[in-house]
């Protein structure tokens, strides 16, 4: 295998992983993901990460709180948007293809408002992840530190491949920024941005068996000699 191979082979094997086994995973490995994830570049290398590792009892107190509050459609306000305000072409048709992807796969039926409801629900049970990462940023930070966050995000879920886990990327934590910033003494001086569940595949997760497809090349870059 040449090194195009090795560092491809690692982005490419990253998915979206929404059903995992209870394995723990030790301290040791998890700080080593973190801290060859801070490698990551950031503009004048301000490192604008923090990192909430929540597991155990503590896990499962915010898995509980969170659970509640979808349940009962609790309203809380959301930090940051997202999404866009109103939905377009291109996007709004890779929205739906993705969505339903997975929904297909799963046998849920459009217009099952019950079993689509359920299934954003597994989000708040960290589809079963043993590790939840919370992020948060400090709320004074411009565009850029986002930038800088989301290379840092990828590059967890990257070392996380080279250790045998996996991983999902969650922004609906930030759907109750108040329940988790609570439950972890996150100051109000920051923002919720996102959490990523990690831990071992099960492989006999239906969920799992879902790829959503890429845009060709032609459909993203224009090259200019
Ligand atoms: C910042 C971020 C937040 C996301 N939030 C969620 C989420 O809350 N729940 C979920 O099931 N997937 C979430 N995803 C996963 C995307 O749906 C997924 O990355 C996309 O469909 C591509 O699939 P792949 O990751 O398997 O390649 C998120 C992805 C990113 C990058």
């Amino acid at each position: 295998m040449d090194e195009f191979d090795i560092v491809a082979g690692a982005i490419t094997s990253r998915r979206s992983v929404r059903g995992f086994l209870p394995d723990p995973v030790s301290v040791e490995l998890i700080s080593k993901i973190l801290a060859t994830a801070s490698y990551a570049p950031s503009g004048s290398n301000i490192q604008p990460w923090n990192v909430h590792v929540v597991m155990g009892p503590k896990r499962d107190e915010l898995s509980r709180l969170l659970l509640d509050a979808h349940r009962q459609k609790l309203p809380e306000a959301r930090e940051y948007e997202y999404y866009p305000v109103q939905w377009r072409s291109p996007y709004i048709e890779r929205r739906r293809a993705t969505g339903w992807g997975l929904y297909e796969t799963l046998g849920i039926q459009k217009g099952d408002r019950q079993a689509s409801a359920a299934q954003h629900g597994r989000n708040y049970a960290f589809f079963g992840a043993p590790v939840v990462l919370v992020f948060a940023i400090d709320k004074d930070l411009r565009q850029g530190s986002w930038l800088d966050y989301g290379m840092f995000l990828q590059n967890i879920m990257v070392s996380a491949r080279g250790c045998g886990l996996h991983t999902c990327p969650q922004a609906a934590i930030a759907n109750y920024p108040g329940i988790v910033k609570r439950l972890l003494g996150i100051g109000d001086d920051q923002t919720v941005i996102c959490a990523i569940s990690m831990g071992y595949e099960d492989s006999s997760c239906p969920a799992n068996q879902f790829r959503p497809p890429r845009i060709d090349l032609d459909e993203f870059v224009v090259f200019h000699s």
